[in-house]
């Protein structure tokens, strides 16, 4: 028997000798099915390039919008999560913008869902970076050491905005701004508002990442002052990512994120083989976008492959869906085949 699994018995290459042959023994699937395109969405009625990610906009809520949306949805990709972008003069210490029925989210969620209903299915980022005017994820207090977060008082705001976009039609809510108890919070308070149907998307394992750059550029969600580091996770722990997630789960989340994709590929593995049960998604950011496509423009290396090939690698690690900016254009890609 084992003389069998060797050479000349056995030639590995005669699965790889032709197209056929490969797709029919790929271990790997990758589909517009397995998507969620991530869109920005901002007052006023221009569209803006935004320049830290090369092909990307920002869109008013308006005609615009829907013809963006409706061409994704001719390519298969029916998921979508929506970024809000905010004038810093509607900014405010605590975010209040957030959870305003007639922000730019609720309003493109509304739009969204009258124009397609139940052919989209819609995510809304629940945090506060993209409306407070000091940038950071949460409520911010001042003691004699300094500044902090109020991680309570930030879950509740997180709570109001999820109810805001549940009711503006959202069918899932991503809170991404790594409190304590967030996803509890939001899920008794969407359960006794009586939206025990929207589901929650939590970005479990967020890492405290440099990738996000472009993304803080283009939503104008940089903090104004220190980082991250208190509340999102420190890039040098794998394990942590599995108590983030374990929390998560019984805390009533439906579908858990690693964030970013593509150096976290072993933490990707780490949850899908501790939970298989769960779904895991997989946030292929900002930065990962924008490296390939300075990288392509530059003429170092094929952008179709290079994205392909990532975002093949991001699945077999374990992810069930991703997140990317790429998603029309893999979309579109697939539809020749795989480059394989
Ligand atoms: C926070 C949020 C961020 C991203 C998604 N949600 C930024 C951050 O934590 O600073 C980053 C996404 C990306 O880089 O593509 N609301």
């Amino acid at each position: 028997m084992l003389l069998n699994l060797a050479y000349p018995s056995v030639r590995p290459r005669r699965l790889r000798a032709n197209k056929l042959i490969r797709d029919a023994v790929a271990e790997t699937s990758l589909s517009p099915d397995d998507l969620i395109m991530p869109i920005f969405v901002k007052e006023g009625s221009s569209i803006e390039h935004i320049e830290s990610m090369p092909g990307y906009f920002r869109w008013p809520v308006g005609s615009e919008l829907v013809k963006h949306v409706e061409e994704a949805l001719n390519l298969g990709v029916n998921k979508f999560i929506l970024f809000g972008v905010l004038p810093d003069d509607i900014k405010d210490p605590e975010g209040r913008a957030g959870y305003d029925p007639e922000g730019v989210v609720p309003k493109a969620l509304r739009l969204l869902k009258e124009t397609f209903g139940d052919r989209v299915l819609l995510f809304a980022d629940v945090c506060l970076c993209e409306y407070t005017d000091h940038g950071h994820c949460g409520i911010v207090v001042y003691d004699k050491k300094g500044w902090k977060i109020d991680n309570d008082k930030t879950i509740s705001i997180y709570a109001k905005e999820a109810v805001t976009y549940a009711e503006a039609g959202a069918d899932f809510v991503a809170p991404s701004g790594m409190m304590d108890g967030q996803v509890r919070a939001i899920r008794q308070t969407l359960d006794s508002a009586g939206y025990t149907d929207v589901g929650i998307m939590a970005y479990s394992a967020k890492y405290a990442s440099a990738f996000y750059g472009p993304f803080r550029t283009a939503a104008a969600s940089a903090p104004k002052f220190g980082d991250r580091r208190t509340y999102q996770m420190d890039p040098r722990n794998a394990k942590e990512a599995v108590k983030e997630v374990m929390l998560d789960l019984a805390e009533g989340a439906d579908i858990v994120m690693v964030k970013p994709a593509l150096a976290y590929l072993d933490v990707i593995r780490l949850v899908k083989e501790t939970f298989p049960w769960a779904p895991v998604a997989a946030y292929s950011v900002s930065g990962e976008y924008s490296m390939i496509k300075a990288a392509a423009r530059a003429g170092y290396l094929d952008e179709r492959l290079i994205a392909l090939e990532t975002l093949y690698a991001i699945r077999r690690a374990g992810a069930d869906l991703i997140l990317t900016y790429y998603a029309r254009d893999v979309a579109l890609w697939l539809k020749e085949g795989t480059p394989f």
